[in-house]
C-alpha cells in the first residue's frame, strides 16, 4: 500500500500556512523518512495523510485512490495506522485492555480480537509478559513500544509514525527501530517523523527534509547521506 500528497496546502487559522504546495509520497514496503526542526509541519503533514485534518487545497491518494476528504477512521479500515507524537497510553488500564482499544474498528468481532492480540504480543514478548499489569506502570519505552502494538492490532499495510523514539535511551531506541525494520520485511509500509537522525535515516531508504511548512530537500539516503549534515548543522546554529 501506498500514499501520496499531492499540493497540499493546510491552515489551522485564517491565511497562516502550515504546510504549502507540499508534495510527497511514501511507496509500498520502503521506511520514508521526514525529517525538520521543530515547527516545520512534519506532524501537520501525517494528520493531514491521515484524515485528522483536512487540507485546504491538494489531494491525498491512497493506491491511487482519492482520499483527501474521507475520515480518519475509513481510513483505518483501508489500512492506515497512525502513531501519534503525543502519548496516548491509559496508565489506569491493563496493557491488554489498552491493545484492545486498538481493535475498536472491530470491537464486537471477539475471535478477530484474540486473533490479534496473539499476533501482536508473540511480536511484543515484553507486553505478553505483563498482559494484567497496569500500562503506567511500564517504562517509558514499553508504553510507547504498547502505542505502536496498539496500531497494529488491525494488521494495517501502512503505518504512520510520528516521532517513535522521541525521549527514549538509545538501548530502547534501537529496539524500537529494529522492530519498524522487521515491519518493512514482513511487507509493510511505513513513513515516518522523527528528530533522531542516528537511528532513522540508516534506516530509511528515502528522506524528505522540510522546513518552513515545505519540502526543501529530498532523494534517496544514499544520496543525500552527505547534504543532510550540512542541512542539520544550519538549524543548530540558528536555533
Ligand atoms: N492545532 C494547532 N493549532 C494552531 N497551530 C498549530 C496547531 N498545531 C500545530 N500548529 C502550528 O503549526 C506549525 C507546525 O506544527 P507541527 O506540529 O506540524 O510541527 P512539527 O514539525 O511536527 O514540530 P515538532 O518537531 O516540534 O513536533 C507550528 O507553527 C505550530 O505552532
Ligand atoms: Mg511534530
Amino acid at each position: 500500500m501506498q500514499i501520496r500528497g499531492e499540493d497540499l496546502t493546510v491552515a489551522y487559522y485564517a491565511d497562516i500556512h502550515v504546510l504549502l504546495d507540499v508534495s510527497m509520497e511514501a511507496p509500498e514496503n520502503m521506511i520514508t523518512c521526514v525529517i525538520g526542526p521543530n515547527g516545520a509541519g512534519k506532524s501537520t503533514l501525517l494528520k493531514t495523510l491521515f484524515g485528522y485534518l483536512i487540507p485546504r487545497s491538494g489531494k491525498v491518494y491512497l493506491d491511487g485512490r482519492d482520499i483527501t476528504t474521507l475520515a480518519a477512521q475509513d481510513r483505518m479500515r483501508l489500512g492506515i495506522g497512525y502513531v501519534d507524537q503525543l502519548h496516548s497510553v491509559f496508565p489506569e488500564m491493563s496493557v491488554d485492555e489498552n491493545l484492545e482499544l486498538g481493535a475498536w474498528t472491530f470491537r464486537r468481532d471477539r475471535e478477530r480480537i484474540g486473533e490479534a492480540k496473539d499476533r501482536v504480543y508473540r511480536q511484543y514478548p515484553v507486553l505478553s509478559e505483563r498482559r494484567k499489569v497496569h500500562a503506567g506502570l511500564l517504562s517509558g519505552g514499553e508504553q510507547r513500544m504498547l502505542e505502536i502494538a496498539r496500531v497494529l492490532m488491525p494488521d494495517p499495510s501502512l503505518i504512520l509514525m510520528d516521532e517513535p523514539s522521541a525521549g527514549l535511551s538509545p538501548k530502547i531506541t534501537e529496539e524500537i527501530y529494529g522492530e519498524i525494520s522487521r515491519l518493512k520485511e514482513i511487507g509493510k509500509t511505513l513513513l515516518l517523523v522523527d528528530q533522531n537522525l542516528h537511528s532513522a535515516v540508516p534506516r530509511s531508504d528515502y528522506l524528505y527534509v522540510m522546513e518552513l511548512g515545505q519540502i526543501s530537500a529530498r532523494g534517496p539516503t544514499a544520496e543525500l547521506g552527505d547534504d543532510l549534515r550540512a542541512i542539520v548543522s544550519d538549524w543548530l546554529s540558528v536555533t
